[in-house]
């Protein structure tokens, strides 16, 4: 117990009384971040029990050292979610959740990373590339022109969806049913729901993962040229090859870490363009700054804003005591604005020399696989959209600052704009 009354408390008391959880959080912690980057780049908060690292030295640091800091969060999760007798029993009818990729560590993380590497090489994505355009195409031409419509329902959710939904060889009807999926797998990691709707999440999740056991088995029998074909098919030497249970789980992976993501990117993106007047006119001027206003809008947007680790044993960082067991929150958004290396780092430069250099996909061996895809993504979308149209404005501000409540994920709710397609 300090003792201290309300008005002792220092910078470094009101910091540690930071609420991540708090959904208003989400709208602006960008003011927050600075300071802690100036005062405490690394910090206990009270509010979630956990470490909170903004610095981006310290966030390549523990990524850097995954024997000292763990990936193995199912013991976090387990606590989120209650593991209720009518949850278990419902989740006991599909197959077992293993913990793949972001869930493990090496060795087990290194196998599922070269073989999921696979699905997710060069050739593949330039293969995809021409599925994206043709979805992102449809997509604008289904618009009735010059309309206010909202960026987000209409295209930045349908868009990567259809991409990973044709990827995975689903139906159209069951293309709708991975929104529903993959937010009843960010629902269960959110922390933030009730018993009636963990029931719900449950249901969803059996349902998807005997969706997927039916395309693999498909798989397993036939050639396909997709990437769920080269998920079943990856091999090398000495490793065991993906079972289906560990398939699904990576599917189940990419569905929550692909879609939500490059859907909040997109639209951020579109968002920071529309409030930057000359930074649009900048790259409709000279669209070989397509590229790194792609990773100028990761830097910003960074929409894994936080990604969680477990410390193996006691370490001292700075002077801090972090003890075996302790959690620690990755702020990979924060990472992306210090401005010990960015320059005005709440500023958007699409020049800016070292964009690339962002958070947004982490750092180390859990580094996003799907990053080749997801700028892929986000650069055929700000392609299409200023080659469409001649004006892009928003349509409804205070909803333009309306974020969804996840503590590990930032993205808009909704992002009405009024476009004026060219002649
Ligand atoms: C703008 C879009 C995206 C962003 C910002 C993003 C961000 C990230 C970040 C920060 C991590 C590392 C998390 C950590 O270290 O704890 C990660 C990992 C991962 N991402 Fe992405 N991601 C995006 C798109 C995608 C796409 C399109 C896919 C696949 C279709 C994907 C699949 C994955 C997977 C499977 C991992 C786990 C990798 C591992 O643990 O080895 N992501 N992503």
């Amino acid at each position: 117990m300090s003792g201290k009354s309300p008005k002792d408390k220092t910078t470094a008391d009101t910091l540690s009384d930071l609420n991540i959880y708090d959904p208003n959080f989400s709208i602006n912690p960008f003011s927050t971040y600075e300071e802690l980057h100036l005062n405490n780049p690394i910090i206990y908060l009270n509010n979630s029990d956990s470490w909170l690292v903004t610095s981006a030295d310290l966030i390549t640091e523990i990524c850097s050292q995954p024997h000292l800091f763990s990936n193995d969060i199912s013991v976090l999760l387990a606590g989120l979610h209650s593991e209720k007798p009518k949850v278990r029993k419902i989740l006991e009818q599909g197959l077992p959740q293993v913990p793949v990729l972001l869930m493990s560590d090496p060795p087990d993380h290194s196998r599922f990373r070269r073989l999921v590497g696979m699905a997710f090489s060069g050739p593949r994505i330039n293969i995809i590339e021409s599925e994206i355009r043709k979805i992102s195409s449809n997509l604008l031409d289904n618009l009735k022109a010059n309309k206010s419509w909202d960026f987000i329902s209409e295209y930045a959710i349908p868009m990567p969806v259809n991409v990973i939904g044709g990827q995975l060889g689903l139906s159209q009807n069951d293309i709708k049913k991975i929104r529903p999926w993959s937010d009843a797998f960010t629902d269960r990691l959110s922390g933030m729901i009730d018993e009636e709707r963990e029931e719900a999440c449950a249901h969803a999740v059996v349902d998807f993962q005997k969706t997927m056991e039916h395309q693999i088995t498909l798989r397993r029998n036939y050639k396909y040229n997709d990437l769920l074909g080269d998920l079943v098919s990856a091999s090398s030497d000495g490793d065991k090859p993906l079972s289906n249970a560990e398939i699904v789980s990576v599917i189940q992976q990419i569905m929550v870490a692909g879609n939500e993501t490059s859907t909040s990117a997109m639209a951020e993106g579109i968002k920071l363009l529309i409030e930057n007047p000359t930074q649009m006119k900048l790259l409709r001027q000279d669209t070989s700054l397509l590229k790194n206003t792609v990773e100028e809008i990761l830097r910003l947007a960074s929409p894994v804003a936080g990604s969680w680790r477990i410390a193996t044993r006691n370490i001292t960082i700075l002077g801090k005591n972090i003890k075996k067991g302790d959690k620690v929150m990755l702020r990979f958004a924060a990472g992306s604005r210090d401005s010990e290396m960015f320059n005005q780092p709440n500023k958007m430069d699409i020049t800016r020399q070292n964009s690339k250099t962002h958070y947004a996909f982490g750092r180390g061996i859990h580094t996003c696989v799907g990053n080749m895809l997801a700028r892929r993504e986000i650069s055929i979308c700000l392609e299409h959209m200023i080659n469409k149209f001649e004006t892009i404005e928003l349509a409804d501000y205070d909803k333009a600052h309306a974020y969804n409540p996840n503590v590990m994920l930032r993205g808009l709710k909704v992002l009405n704009i009024e476009t004026k397609v060219k002649n």
